[in-house]
C-alpha cells in the first residue's frame, strides 16, 4: 500500500460541537506522524470546488473550546454523483492527498465510503452528530453537549409548566433516532419520552395519558422526537381529545446544535482524532474510529451507516419506572 506522507480533513454534514476538538487533534497528531495536512472547507461541497488550504499547529490554536465547525461543513448534492465524486478525487491528486479524515454522521460517512470504492483511496470516518445514531460507537462527538443542552432548556421550561399546570410537548432533534429525546427525559425528570424506537406497537401518546400522570402531577413535560410531525402532532392530538388540558409546545431546534462543547465530547473528539491517525499508520482503511466501554474501536464503515443502533430499553424502562 502507498505510503502516507499527505491527509485531507473535512467535517460534512449538520455541524456537531467538539468537531473543532477533533479537527486540532487530526491536525495535530497527524503533523506529529511527519504527515502534512490539507484542512477541506465546506464538506465534500469543498472538495469539488476546491476550497483546500494547508494547516499548521498554529491554524488549530484556540479552537478546542469553540462550537460549530471552523471548516465549515454542507450537505452535498452533487457529491452524490459519480461526476461530482470524481471532481473531488481530482482535488484530492491536485493537492497530492493520500488518505481523507471525515467528521460527520450517516450521509458523511456513506459518501466516504463512495470514494473510497469508487477510487481506491484510504478513508477514515469519526462519528460527529448530535444525533449519536451511528452503530458501533457508544457516543458521538457533539451528543453529550446536546444533551446537555436540551437538560438545561427542558428546566427553565419546567418553571413555567409547574406555574401554570400546563403539559409541555417539547420537541428536539435525532432524525430517525430517540436518543437524545429518551436521555434527556431522564436527566430532565420529564413524564414521558415519544421516541421512533418505540413506536411500532403501541400508542405512546395514549399510553402516557392512561397511565394517569395527570392524577398525581399538575403539569407534565414530555419529550418528543422531530420525526412524523413531532410535538406538534401530539399537541393537537392532546387538544382535540382531551380538551380539558392546557398544552403548550416547545420546539428546541438548531440551538441544540451550538454553544461549546462539554468537557466529554472534547476529550472524545480528541481521541478520535489521535486514533484515527493511528488507524492509518497501522494501514487501516474504510473503517470509522469507534468508542464502546471506553475502549477505542474500529468499525467498518459499511457497518456502521447500513445497521439501526438500537436503544437500550432499558433507558425506557427507567423512565418508565421514575415518572410515576
Ligand atoms: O443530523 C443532525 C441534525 O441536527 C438532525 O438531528 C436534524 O434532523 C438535522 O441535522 C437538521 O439538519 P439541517 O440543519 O440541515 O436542517
Amino acid at each position: 500500500m502507498k505510503e502516507i506522507k499527505t491527509v485531507g480533513i473535512l467535517t460534512s454534514g449538520g455541524d456537531a460541537p467538539g468537531m473543532n476538538a477533533c479537527i486540532r487533534s487530526v491536525t495535530r497528531a497527524s503533523i506529529c506522524a511527519g504527515w502534512k495536512v490539507f484542512a477541506i472547507y465546506r464538506g465534500w461541497e469543498g472538495l469539488i470546488h476546491d476550497e483546500v488550504r494547508e494547516f499548521t499547529t498554529e491554524s488549530v490554536s484556540s479552537i478546542i473550546q469553540r462550537g460549530g465547525t471552523i471548516l465549515k461543513t454542507a450537505r452535498s448534492e452533487e457529491f452524490r454523483t459519480p461526476e461530482g465524486r470524481g471532481k473531488a478525487y481530482r482535488t484530492m491528486q491536485k493537492y497530492g492527498i493520500d488518505a481523507l479524515i471525515v467528521i460527520g454522521g450517516n450521509g458523511s460517512l456513506a459518501g466516504a465510503q463512495a470514494i473510497a470504492q469508487e477510487y481506491d483511496v484510504p478513508v477514515i470516518g469519526i462519528p460527529g452528530t448530535i444525533d449519536n445514531d451511528l452503530f458501533g460507537t457508544d457516543s458521538t462527538i457533539g451528543y453529550d453537549t446536546a444533551l446537555n443542552t436540551i437538560v438545561e432548556c427542558v428546566d427553565k421550561i419546567r418553571d413555567t409548566a409547574t406555574s401554570h399546570d400546563r403539559i409541555f410537548f417539547v420537541e428536539v432533534m435525532g432524525r430517525d433516532a430517540g436518543f437524545l429525546a429518551q436521555n434527556s427525559a431522564i436527566a430532565a425528570g420529564a413524564e414521558a419520552a415519544i421516541i421512533p424506537e418505540d413506536s411500532t406497537d403501541i400508542d405512546q401518546l395514549a399510553n402516557f395519558i392512561s397511565r394517569g400522570i395527570r392524577k398525581s402531577k399538575n403539569s407534565s413535560i414530555v419529550l418528543v422526537s422531530e420525526k412524523d410531525g413531532g410535538a406538534m402532532h401530539y399537541a393537537e392530538r392532546v387538544r382535540k381529545e382531551y380538551p380539558q388540558y392546557d398544552v403548550k409546545v416547545s420546539i428546541l431546534g438548531h440551538l441544540q446544535r451550538g454553544g461549546k462543547p462539554t468537557a466529554f465530547d472534547r476529550i472524545l473528539a480528541s481521541r478520535f482524532g489521535v486514533a484515527s491517525v493511528e488507524a492509518l499508520k497501522e494501514g487501516q482503511r474504510n473503517i470509522m474510529v469507534a468508542i464502546r466501554n471506553d475502549q477505542i474501536e474500529y468499525v467498518p464503515i459499511a457497518r456502521a451507516i447500513k445497521i439501526d443502533k438500537p436503544i437500550d430499553r432499558e433507558l425506557i424502562n427507567v423512565l418508565s419506572i421514575l415518572s410515576i
